[in-house]
């Protein structure tokens, strides 16, 4: 299924965000203030994620979507990175099974090639296995960027219609072939640890994703801070362009606008 695009089409939002896209920040600092070594904040940061996929579960969001590992966080220290790998492998032969269990349906995103033949079989075993679950979508973003999820779609675009028209690209071409097809655009973006900026996460679909930042860090993010966002989420007005006014009457403005 094809969803809206918000610059095409305006979305239905809800009280809840149907997509809720997150940057998990500051575990490295969470850590060093409690002079513990870097990677207790990532093994906390494994607490974290399964309270925060929890209570979205719970709170009927139907899309959540973790920065797990960025292309760029192989510039990190050898021991960390190849830690990062460990938990990740752990988690997916634990933690899937009460996924599964929970009607949850894994996806992983990102270029995979650069994994481990074995975390690549465990990606694909937990995908398979959870395919046909129908709760929340947690989607992992792992060696994931913004801007190689644009290319790897373009090149696949380009693959499959070798000889099309320049002029014929627009939105709903491109966009089926991006990494996230599946899922609606993030109705609200989070980023833990205190910077305000989205470090190549989904540069495409979060053309009007709500921003929210917070300074706790991301071993501290629980259910509790995830209600604070939604609570600023629902402050928000989302015009999507047009004007207050009109989004208070709506009647007949929908479409493109
Ligand atoms: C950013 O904090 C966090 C990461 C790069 C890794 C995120 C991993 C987890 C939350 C645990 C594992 C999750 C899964 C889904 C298996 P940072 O290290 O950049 O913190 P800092 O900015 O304080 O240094």
């Amino acid at each position: 299924m094809q969803h809206v695009s918000s610059t095409l089409a305006i979305p239905d939002t809800g009280y809840v965000p149907r997509h809720v896209a997150i940057i998990m920040d500051g575990n490295g600092r969470w850590a060093t203030q409690r002079h513990l070594p870097r990677v207790a904040g990532h093994s906390r940061g494994l607490d974290a994620v399964r309270a925060v996929v929890e209570a979205s579960a719970a709170r009927g969001v139907q899309f959540l979507t973790l920065f797990a590992f960025s292309s760029e966080n192989w510039r990190r220290p050898e021991d960390e990175v190849s830690f990062l790998m460990r938990l990740f492998m752990m988690s997916l032969r634990r933690e899937v099974v009460k996924m599964h269990a929970n009607n949850i349906r894994l996806r992983v995103i990102g270029d995979l090639s650069k994994f481990s033949p074995r975390i690549q079989q465990l990606i694909r075993d937990a995908e398979k296995r959870t395919a046909g679950n129908t709760g929340l979508t947690l989607t992992i973003a792992a060696n994931y960027g913004g801007r190689w999820d644009l290319l790897q779609a373009m090149r696949q675009m380009l693959a499959r219609n070798p000889m099309m028209d320049p002029a014929t690209l627009d939105e709903s071409v491109l966009a089926p072939h991006l990494a996230m097809a599946y899922a609606p655009e993030p109705d609200l973006f989070i980023r833990t640890g205190g910077e305000q900026r989205i470090s190549n996460f989904l540069l495409w679909q979060l053309a009007y994703s709500e921003l929210y930042f917070t300074d706790v860090f991301w071993p501290d993010f629980d259910a509790a801070e995830l209600d604070k966002a939604f609570a600023s989420y629902r402050q928000r007005e989302r015009r999507f362009g047009r004007t207050s006014a009109q989004v208070m009457a709506p009647s007949g403005l929908s479409g493109t606008a």
